[in-house]
């Protein structure tokens, strides 16, 4: 039997690590981040004091570099040769080292491949810019959730606001401008929105409202809960 998977693809901001997230525990989904896996790539290559311009030396350190996951209390770890760096990859500079490096065709070979391969082995939720599009084309379920610019800055400024760093609104929506323009405007794999796949536009809908609406659109393509 072929296993249920849901794609979920949009821009930065959107809310989708939440949201896939909850989606997974009210199926009994298995979640995965693949934006985790770009910022583990990124890590490494800061670590060896690589540019983001200086693709031939990305090229080769992908060659040996050994990306994998696991789960721990039913969240994802990301492990960098052997190392579980899962609590080193949400800073700004990995994530903008992930978005500047993630256009390069031999991250994201090795990335999708392994995509690919969880995908097969479990039911799974996945979230990124190209799972419908690329990682997963067949999936059953599709989903492109996005949100205004102002929202999703707004949501940062508050995330962050509450952490008690300072920041600008201003300079977290150029932010989120440029990662988008980066992030849709790529030649390998850009973001866009698969011709089968549903849009969710989250700008006025609370994450419970998105949650239903994921589940909906799953059962409308096939799945089958709580038979
Ligand atoms: O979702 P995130 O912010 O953790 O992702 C970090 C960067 O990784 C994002 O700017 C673009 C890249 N990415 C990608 O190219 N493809 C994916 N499937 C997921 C993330």
């Amino acid at each position: 039997m072929g296993h249920f998977n849901i794609a979920v693809d949009g821009p930065a901001g959107a809310g989708k690590s939440t949201i896939a997230r909850m989606v997974a525990k009210k199926l009994g989904f298995v979640y995965v981040d693949t934006g985790a896996m770009y910022r583990t790539m990124a890590l490494h290559f800061i670590r060896l004091g690589i540019g983001p311009g200086d693709e031939e030396a990305i090229a080769r350190a992908c060659r040996d570099v050994d990306v994998t996951i696991c789960y721990e209390d039913g969240a994802q770890q990301v492990m960098l040769n052997g190392e579980n760096v899962s609590g080193l990859i949400r800073t700004e500079e990995v994530g903008s080292m992930a978005s500047a490096t993630s256009v390069y065709a031999p991250v994201r070979k090795k990335l999708v491949e392994l995509q690919q391969e969880l995908a097969k082995k479990a039911d799974v939720i996945m979230d990124g810019r190209d799972i419908g599009t690329c990682v997963l084309p067949d999936a059953p379920a599709k989903i492109y959730l996005t949100a205004s610019v102002e929202v999703r800055a707004g949501r940062r400024f508050k995330e962050l606001a509450e952490k008690g760093v300072e920041c600008s609104l201003k300079e977290i929506e150029e932010d989120i401008r440029e990662r988008d323009y980066r992030d849709m405007n790529r030649e390998h794999s850009p973001l866009k929105q698969a011709e089968d796949a549903v849009m969710l536009d989250s700008s006025a809908m609370t994450i419970d409202q998105v949650v239903d609406a994921i589940i909906r659109i799953a059962c409308e393509r096939g799945l089958e809960v709580g038979a």
